[in-house]
């Protein structure tokens, strides 16, 4: 059972946030409050995904919302992703490293297969902007966050920001 009371905006470098996340074993009332606590912040710090571990939570589960909007929302419970196509190189963010942009190589195309809130499985083919999300998320499973894929040029550009973050980090 995930405690909704103890989740909150996580921050790089947060120890969850560089942990391979945990399988969601069984989708029952805390995950789909899960759902709805990570939903709030994405909207709340305007993102267009969000992922398990950025709330606090070790477990295998993201959601999307390309219009950065509740009615968008697709969950997606112990996703896999296969990658595509030719890579791509785009400007990419993180709320969870906030202030912090990059150009990140991505494919233009995964297939994931994951588990809905109802516990259907389904496998989608998306491109561009979309696929580009779900691999970001998928990172976030894995404990890989946008600093471990920047280039070093823009580890240096950034560096005051990253220095920023650790230091608020600390306690
Ligand atoms: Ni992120």
């Amino acid at each position: 059972m995930v405690d909704i009371s103890k989740c909150e905006m996580t921050r790089y470098p947060a120890p969850v946030l560089r942990q391979q996340a945990k399988p969601v074993v069984e989708i029952d009332d805390s995950i789909r409050k899960l759902v709805e606590k990570m939903t709030d912040l994405m909207i709340e710090f305007k993102g267009v995904g969000f992922a398990a571990p950025q709330a606090g939570v070790g477990l295998r589960m993201f959601i999307v919302s390309l219009s950065g909007t509740r009615d968008h929302v697709r969950v997606y419970l112990n996703p896999t992703v296969t990658l595509e196509g030719e890579l791509e190189e785009a400007e990419e963010g993180c709320l969870s490293v906030p202030g912090v942009w990059a150009k990140i190589r991505r494919y233009k195309k995964v297939i994931v297969t994951a588990t809905d809130l109802d516990g259907r499985q389904f496998t989608e083919e998306v491109e561009g902007m979309h696929a580009r999300c779900v691999q970001h998320e998928y990172d976030h499973i894995e404990g890989t966050l946008i600093v471990n894929r920047m280039s070093q040029t823009a580890k240096i550009a950034n560096r005051r920001q990253l220095k920023k973050l650790v230091e608020a980090n600390e306690v």
